[in-house]
């Protein structure tokens, strides 16, 4: 089944028909989701789903665009939760230089507090890099990220960056944007990137893939993201499918 490998179900958006929705899922055939935190509070709310939806499973972090509301002992909260049993990785978090706050200084000490943090209580990392390619590689290789693990989500640079993260046996996580026309760097690292280091992934209710582009976004809106990269891989739908659910399983430790 399809396994989604980052969506925000926590989310304002989805307040009018959250349980209709998630109680729909397994019938369009998505059998795993993982809610990922973006603040504290999204945090919370990600370990609150997972307790009331057997196939929803949790990340906590925070957003780089959120990191102002970090402190010690937010920190220190995030450790308790990431002590439960259905968290599965640390995120999302990362660098996003597209808004000029928080200031470069504050995002980067939070992005390395959160990745230690990660080593420390050895769960693999979502990462969200937008227009800080080099500073994001910079950090990581710092830290030898290699060694803690993870996904870079919504993977959006071109193929000599996805070599680096090759480099250090990380994921990519591919979702709507792979469907826009414009889209050609990305088709081209896409084409570049095995198989077995893609996981599907929607970042709901943002980042809706064609014909859908600007709507809701939602899990069930995979199904354009895995033909997309049937077609770019040449390889079938199904393929596709499986390829990306069992390395999701074996990156977030759910295999049997
Ligand atoms: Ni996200």
């Amino acid at each position: 089944m399809i396994f989604e490998s980052h969506a925000h179900y926590d989310d304002d958006a989805f307040d009018a028909d959250r349980e209709e929705l998630l109680a729909s899922l397994a019938e369009h055939g998505i059998g795993t989701v993982i809610n990922i935190g973006a603040s504290l509070a999204g945090s919370e709310a990600t370990v609150k789903l997972c307790e009331q939806y057997p196939f929803v499973y949790g990340a906590v972090g925070v957003h780089p665009s959120e990191v102002q509301e970090l402190t010690q002992e937010g920190l220190a909260h995030l450790r308790g939760l990431c002590s439960h049993e259905k968290v599965v990785a640390v995120g999302e978090i990362g660098l996003d230089y597209h808004y000029p706050e928080p200031s470069v200084p504050v995002q980067k000490e939070w992005f390395e507090r959160q990745l230690e943090l990660a080593r420390e209580v050895k769960l693999p990392v979502i990462i969200h890099s937008r227009e800080a390619a080099k500073d994001t590689l910079d950090i990581m290789q710092v830290h030898c990220a290699g060694e803690i693990g993870g996904v870079v989500h919504c993977f959006s640079y071109a193929k000599e960056m996805a070599r680096e993260y090759l480099n250090m046996d990380y994921y990519f996580g591919i979702g709507g944007v792979i469907t826009f026309k414009n889209a050609k760097k990305l088709k081209e690292a896409v084409q570049y990137i095995p198989m077995d280091r893609i996981l599907l992934e929607t970042d709901s209710p943002y980042l809706s893939p064609e014909p859908h582009r600007g709507g809701r976004n939602s899990s069930l809106n995979l199904p354009y993201v895995a033909k997309e990269i049937a077609e770019l891989k040449g390889i079938s739908y199904e393929e596709v499918v499986e390829c990306t659910e069992r390395n999701a399983k074996r990156l977030f430790g759910l295999e049997r």
